[in-house]
């Protein structure tokens, strides 16, 4: 035991130890968060690659004794300041990580000094309310009509993961909990097209169905599943003893270019081949905010399941991403019925034990940042907001077209841009591996953060337009840090 920390009085020193921490940290954080947002606005977008050795400036051994909190806030701060990558900065252009509001911000210090275990409504109502209001105005952005079933998980993946568990508890019928696939024989099969993300592809791993399993259809020149292939693929494995055709996974928001299929008429095709229609609209279901929306979302929600995570669109502080059933009871089945000691009823109608709508039980309270957000902002400044990005990536497809030096790789329908430098001067072979360079020399160089992408067979960069501070300034700016890096050979 450590020498310092005493029994006083009944009190441990651990107990007053928190209560000087406090006064202190409270009056420093407010300080850290203006500095760091200032640090994120002008400073580098990406640390020097070369000083991040991390695994040696954190190579300690376990600390027997206390640190002074004073020294740690100094040197944790410092850390985050040169060691992170600013997605606050509005050069801040890759993946599809969009900065987080204050408002997110402050929901998230609240959730952690309130420390809710939202599992049963008895150990946390009002994070039980929260999540639930949460999940019902989810359901009305995306036109989901049913009961409101739904629940909020880490992100898109683990709520894929959730949807494909569902749709085979679905599928196999009230045996498969307890006898899992003994009684079923067949591989079960999943449909989506060859842009869909890779999260789909991990579930099929994790819940034994085999990625081979997953039938990947081509896409169309606007890089939305074909329709014909794939009624063509699930009616040849109807006709197969050694399948089962289980759902199809349509998209809302690919994870390259931002595509949108046409999900009234994957409804359609479910409804035919009785299949289960999830969709993938991690990304682009927020668009449904937004006045000038991409038409296929009309349909969105007619799917059985379907993702979206506020962590995206929303822009709430990570994590949180959102699964929502048009029957809650296709959770509740799933997850259901193996609280072994945890015997909590549901409180009162419409108060749900999230505990078992999911796979989660000692939960965050999540609900707070996405009902604060929006009531916060509402709907109406956030449909502007996602207007005004799907804007400016017009307004960056039209500088991009309209220079020579740059290629569209995909359409662009949302927010993201796929391109390449076309290094003209280049040879044909080279212009791949040209391309990556320069992406390097982007990071490297830590004016922009662009990600990598390779669209058949044609590597380049991507630009997802999913940041509010950023402004048509700062395209010029990245088409010009572009353009110095090729032909400056950096
Ligand atoms: C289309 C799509 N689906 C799923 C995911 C996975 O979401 P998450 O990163 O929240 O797990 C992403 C991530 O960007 C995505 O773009």
């Amino acid at each position: 035991m450590s020498q310092n920390l005493k029994i006083q009085g009944g009190r441990s020193d651990f107990a007053s130890m928190q209560d000087r921490d406090r006064d202190l940290l409270m009056s420093h954080l407010a300080a850290f968060w203006g500095e760091y947002r200032e640090h994120s606005a002008h400073g580098r977008v990406v640390p020097f690659q070369s000083q991040i050795s991390l695994s040696n400036i954190l190579n300690e051994d376990l600390p027997q004794e206390e640190s002074s909190a004073e020294e740690l806030f100094s040197q944790v701060t410092r850390l985050l300041r040169d060691y992170t990558v600013k997605t606050a900065s509005p050069m801040f252009l890759g993946y599809v990580t969009p900065p987080a509001t204050e408002m997110g911000v402050f929901a998230d210090a609240l959730t952690s000094i309130a420390n809710q275990n939202v599992s049963f409504a008895t150990l946390s109502p009002i994070g039980t309310a929260f999540e639930s209001t949460a999940i019902s105005w989810l359901h009305e952005i995306v036109g989901m009509a049913g009961d409101n079933g739904g629940i909020l998980t880490s992100g898109g993946s683990e709520a894929n993961l959730y949807a494909m568990a569902v749709a085979r508890r679905w599928a196999l019928g009230s045996d498969f909990n307890t006898l899992g696939y003994a009684g079923s024989g067949k591989q079960l099969r999943i449909y989506c097209s060859d842009e869909t993300h890779h999260s789909i592809d991990k579930a099929a791993m994790v819940l034994g169905l085999g990625s081979n399993n997953i039938v990947r259809i081509p896409v169309d020149k606007y890089h939305r599943i074909k329709l014909d292939l794939l009624v063509k693929a699930i009616r040849r494995d109807q006709d197969d003893v050694r399948y089962q055709p289980l759902m199809i996974v349509g998209n809302a928001g690919t994870r390259m270019c931002c595509a949108f299929d046409d999900l009234g008429a994957l409804r359609s095709i479910a409804d035919d081949t009785k299949t289960w229609l999830h969709v993938d609209a991690a990304y682009g279901g927020f668009f449904r905010l937004a006045n000038s929306y991409p038409k296929h979302l009309n349909s969105l929600g007619d799917a059985d399941s379907l993702i979206i995570d506020p962590h995206k669109l929303l822009f709430v502080p990570y994590d949180c991403g959102a699964l929502l059933v048009r029957r809650r009871s296709d959770l509740s089945e799933c997850f259901g019925g193996a609280e072994g000691e945890y015997l909590e009823p549901t409180l009162s109608e419409g108060m749900v034990n999230f505990a078992n709508l999911g796979v989660q039980l000692g939960r965050s309270m999540r609900g707070l940042k996405v009902w604060l957000s929006l009531k916060r902002f509402g709907a109406n400044a956030y449909g502007m907001e996602i207007d005004r990005l799907l804007s400016l990536a017009q307004t960056l497809k039209g500088i991009l077209e309209s220079d020579k030096d740059f290629q569209l790789l995909g359409p662009v329908e949302g927010t993201a841009l796929c391109f390449r430098w076309r290094g003209l001067s280049a040879p044909v072979d080279r212009v791949n591996g040209l391309n990556s360079a320069v992406r390097r020399a982007v990071l490297q160089r830590g004016v922009a953060f662009v990600d990598e992408v390779s669209i058949k067979g044609k590597v380049g960069m991507r630009v997802c337009m999913t940041n509010f501070r950023t402004r048509p300034e700062h395209l010029g700016r990245l088409v010009q840090e572009i353009r110095a890096v090729a032909k400056g050979g950096h």
